[in-house]
């Protein structure tokens, strides 16, 4: 007996011992079987058939049937079909089947066994094979793990390494499911490298820092894996070796006035050997051979910097390595206007300290006088009318020494403070003048500019050659 004839019987009972004189049910009564033969149905829909016949019979051997379910153990590619066997050991057995979310048809089916199709199986599930035998129900299930594994990695990364230099390269793998379980096997030549591994959706990376130790030619292989499923790839990948060039200077440390050769070279690990070219050379010298450039080192050209470069074609690509060197001017110290004037003015009571840096290389010691005593420079100096005087100032490094007078005029206090607070009132006055004539003109005004007073001690002009040259020479009285 089926489930569905089981409903039709049951129907068949409804009306057997109340049934009317005329043939015919009463309406309450026959609701109320209705309802009945509805709550029959979905009992035996929901396949609690053992309830039915709440007892075995006695002496059943029937209860040791088995159900079992084929395949067994299943991986099924994303959105492929699926045939499934329920079978059972029972004799003679009753209602069974499988029970899935997935769609399902049976298409075929023996006394013992049915066949189902599982149609467009795109996650993992489980499905459940019953059987009952003599009102006792027993049921099997199987797990189906959905994959996607026909595509072939790829790799990413640099088909040219440089010796040494380290280079991220990655294996990527799309359309693959379940992505997160995929497996990476990378190898540089036979040195099996360690990726980092990431997934998104159906893809699947590896991300592995290569380094070569030499140069020549190497493959790169990338090895997936998903479960017993595998996929290779390989790249090949040229190594090359190619150093900076050697930028030198024949004397890096020269004095001013002295000729300098300044030459660039291949490395000798390049190879093949670069062309070379230096910043400020003329001509381009053929491959291998060096660039040179000879100048006459100034005062100015110290700490200038000379850059060369190397160029190198490696499989078809154009690669450029640069060197840079700077180059140091000794000279004698200089105590020129514009970093130590000769005439300063200091305001009374004011912290000032004595402006003077010199020019030099190596950076030189600066010493002052002031009436036979020895005055630091750096030191800020709470100015006092009595500082008033000639000061005299020596540079000096290693390569000699230089002097100048200075002059310092202190001025009175009051005198710089009136003379500032003037200013600043004069120009206080002009803006509220301008600002007023604006506001009551609302209109375009022609404003009579007011001159603003400078003290001529301010006004300090450029120097010429010769008063510098003049002011470097220190009276005998001072230095
Ligand atoms: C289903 O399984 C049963 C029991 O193993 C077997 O006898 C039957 O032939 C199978 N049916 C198909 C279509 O393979
Ligand atoms: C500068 O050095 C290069 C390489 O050492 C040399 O070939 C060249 O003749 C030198 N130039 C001068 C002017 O000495
Ligand atoms: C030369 O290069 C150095 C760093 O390499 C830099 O500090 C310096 O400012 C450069 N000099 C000039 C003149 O550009
Ligand atoms: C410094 O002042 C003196 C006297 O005021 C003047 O003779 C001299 O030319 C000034 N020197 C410079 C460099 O301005
Ligand atoms: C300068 O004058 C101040 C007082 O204004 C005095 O204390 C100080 O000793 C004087 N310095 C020199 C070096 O004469």
């Amino acid at each position: 007996m089926t489930p569905r004839s089981g409903g039709r019987t049951s129907r068949e009972r409804s009306c057997g011992g109340q049934e009317h004189a005329d043939g015919r049910c009463r309406n309450c009564t026959f609701l109320y079987l209705q309802t009945l033969v509805f709550l029959l149905k979905m009992y035996i829909l929901f396949g609690v058939w053992g309830r039915l016949a709440s007892l075995p019979r006695p002496g059943s051997s029937e209860e040791l049937f088995e159900v079992s379910l084929w395949p067994n153990q299943t991986l099924v590619e994303f959105g492929q079909p699926l045939m499934v066997n329920c079978s059972t050991t029972c004799p003679e057995p009753g209602p069974g089947g499988i029970e899935t979310l997935l769609k399902k048809t049976q298409v075929d089916k023996g006394p013992q066994w049915k066949e189902f199709l599982l149609e467009d199986v795109t996650e993992n599930s489980v499905l459940q094979c019953f059987f009952s035998c003599a009102g006792i129900q027993k049921d099997t299930s199987l797990g189906i793990t959905v994959y996607k594994f026909s595509e072939s990695p790829q790799i990413w990364g640099s088909s040219l390494l440089e010796v040494g230099v380290a280079e991220t390269v990655s294996c990527e793998l799309a359309g693959v499911f379940p992505a997160g379980e995929v497996t990476f096997h990378m190898f540089l030549g036979d040195q099996e490298l360690n990726p980092f591994l990431s997934w998104e959706g159906d893809t699947a990376w590896a991300n592995a820092t290569i380094r070569a130790m030499e140069t020549g030619a190497l493959e790169l292989s990338c090895l997936v894996a998903l479960g017993l499923m595998e996929q290779k790839t390989r790249q090949p990948v040229h190594v090359y070796s190619f150093p900076p060039p050697v930028l030198e200077i024949e004397d890096s440390y020269p004095l001013a006035g002295t000729d300098v050769n300044v030459t660039c070279s291949g490395h000798v690990l390049s190879s093949p050997s670069p062309t070379i070219r230096l910043q400020g050379a003329t001509d381009l010298p053929a491959p291998g051979d060096p660039a040179w450039l000879l100048l006459t080192a100034r005062e100015e050209d110290d700490g200038r910097n000379f850059s060369c470069e190397a160029f190198l074609e490696v499989q078809g690509r154009q690669l450029i390595k640069t060197a840079v060197t700077q180059l140091h001017v000794f000279y004698e110290p200089r105590l020129e206007e514009s970093s130590c004037p000769s005439n300063q003015t200091w305001v009374e009571g004011m912290e000032q300290v004595l402006a003077c840096v010199p020019k030099g290389n190596p950076t030189p010691a600066l010493v002052c006088t002031w009436n036979g005593i020895i005055f630091d420079p750096e030191v800020p100096q709470k100015a006092a009318k009595n500082h008033t005087g000639i000061y005299c100032c020596t540079a000096t490094n290693k390569l000699g020494s230089v002097s100048k007078d200075i002059a310092i005029v202190v001025e009175g206090l009051e005198e710089g403070i009136s003379s500032s607070i003037f200013l600043i009132i004069i120009a206080a006055l002009g803006v509220g003048v301008i600002t007023i004539a604006l506001y009551l003109n609302y209109g375009p005004c022609k404003i009579k500019r007011r001159r603003l007073r400078y003290r001529p001690k301010e006004g300090k002009e450029e120097e010429s050659q010769l008063a510098a040259q003049q002011a470097e020479k220190c009276s005998p009285r001072n230095c």
